[in-house]
């Protein structure tokens, strides 16, 4: 899926004790990196230091199992990274993720939590050894009975839908989710066919209130005094928060602190507890360096836009921290840019505004911070823009 050969760099400028930890090839700092580089494409970026330290301090505090979505970032050397830094557990969607968590952790624990699957998706997941699904309907449910010729040794999670208004910047409420009616109804029905009951909820992305989780608690509490069915995991799904620009969140001890209490209030605490975080264990430990072609004012044109790795930039008009990288001297001055990406679509927009030096100019390399979560994992190679080059710097 990726290329980590890293074939745009020359050999030359590396360091004198190159290696490659977790695979990528690693630099001291930054300047080096844009040094050795001889490519047109913009060039991903993973610190691992800051990866490990997220996920360290994810599996020591929150009250229960962590494990990844990998959708956050795929890339090989961030699953080694989260494996080396005690993640055990990866919440997978797709057979090819599945194969690539296997591929480079084969010991981890791999949990289906995409609540519509295809049928080849499970049978291929059973057979790689998941036990772990999620359902969020009776339809669903029959499926994964169906292709895993009704196995006795399954994990069922009950997707919830949650009820509306929370904090989060990206609500995951109106595509997937079981309303209360329907939870009480599949609880009952999946208790018997299941070796092992769960439900698990999503509180929506870059959550900003810790409170959204006990509020979640509280929920699964009433309908499970309604449904009356024993269950055996409560999985607290992601929505972890990093910082941005304008979306500073309370620290991550608040939520574990919030998630604590809920489920002592709420007389869930001895459940196997789970948390699913994607955004929280890589989002500040990858950027990406954007090069500038051209620029038009307080335009910039970029080698990176929407259709790389700034989906969220432009969708989401979200302000992620940039800094500006040059050999030379750049002014104390700053103000307000507008990113436009590489491709011909009038859409290929970041507006900002992002504060750099006002003296920006064309060869400059601007390093787009915070962008290790859905980032790089959302880019495509429409119009022939698409980076193969990842680095890690040590530093
Ligand atoms: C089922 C599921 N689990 C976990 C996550 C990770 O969410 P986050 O990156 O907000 O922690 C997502 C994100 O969409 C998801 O859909």
């Amino acid at each position: 899926m990726f290329n980590s050969q890293a074939s745009c760099l020359a050999q030359p400028a590396l360091l004198p004790d190159f290696d490659r930890p977790f695979g990528l090839p690693a630099f001291n700092k930054i300047e080096d990196a844009i040094q050795a580089f001889e490519g047109d494409d913009a060039i991903y970026v993973l610190y691992p230091q800051k990866i490990e330290a997220a996920a360290q301090d994810f599996v020591q505090n929150f009250p229960g199992k962590t494990l990844y979505a990998v959708k956050a970032n795929p890339h090989p050397a961030v699953l080694k990274i989260l494996w080396a830094s005690g993640v055990r557990g990866y919440d997978v969607a797709s057979i090819r993720e599945i194969d690539l968590v296997r591929e480079h952790c084969p010991e981890a624990e791999l949990y289906l939590m995409h609540p519509v699957k295809s049928r080849r998706t499970i049978r291929h997941a059973y057979e790689a050894g998941v036990r772990h699904f999620a359902f969020d309907c009776a339809a669903e449910l029959g499926k994964i009975l169906v292709e895993t010729n009704d196995a006795d040794d399954l994990h069922l999670h009950l997707r919830l839908a949650l009820p509306t208004g929370g904090s989060a910047s990206m609500p995951l409420e109106g595509k997937y989710g079981a309303t209360y009616h329907e939870a009480v109804e599949l609880l009952r029905t999946a208790r018997p066919v299941a070796a092992k009951l769960g439900i698990c909820f999503h509180v929506g992305s870059q959550c900003m209130d810790p409170a959204d989780y006990i509020k979640a608690l509280s929920y699964v509490q009433g309908l499970l005094e309604k449904a009356d069915v024993k269950l055996e995991s409560l999985d607290c799904g992601g929505g972890f928060p990093v910082a941005y620009p304008g979306l500073t969140p309370p620290p991550m001890q608040a939520y574990f602190d919030r998630i604590q209490k809920g489920l002592d209030i709420f007389g869930l605490g001895d459940l196997e507890i789970i948390g699913e975080p994607g955004r929280a264990l890589c989002g500040a430990g990858g950027s990406t360096l954007a090069r500038v072609e051209l620029r038009k004012g307080r335009d910039l044109y970029l080698n990176e836009g929407s259709y790389g790795s700034l989906f969220d930039a432009a969708q989401c008009a979200w302000k992620y921290p940039v800094k500006l990288h040059r050999s030379s001297e750049t002014s104390d001055e700053t103000i307000g840019f507008r990113f436009f990406g590489p491709t011909c679509d009038s859409m290929d927009v970041m507006v900002g505004p992002f504060e750099l030096p006002e003296d920006v100019r064309e060869e400059d390399w601007i390093e787009i911070c915070h962008l290790g979560a859905y980032g790089q994992a959302m880019a495509t190679d429409f119009n022939g823009f698409q980076s193969d080059t990842t680095v890690a710097i040590l530093g």
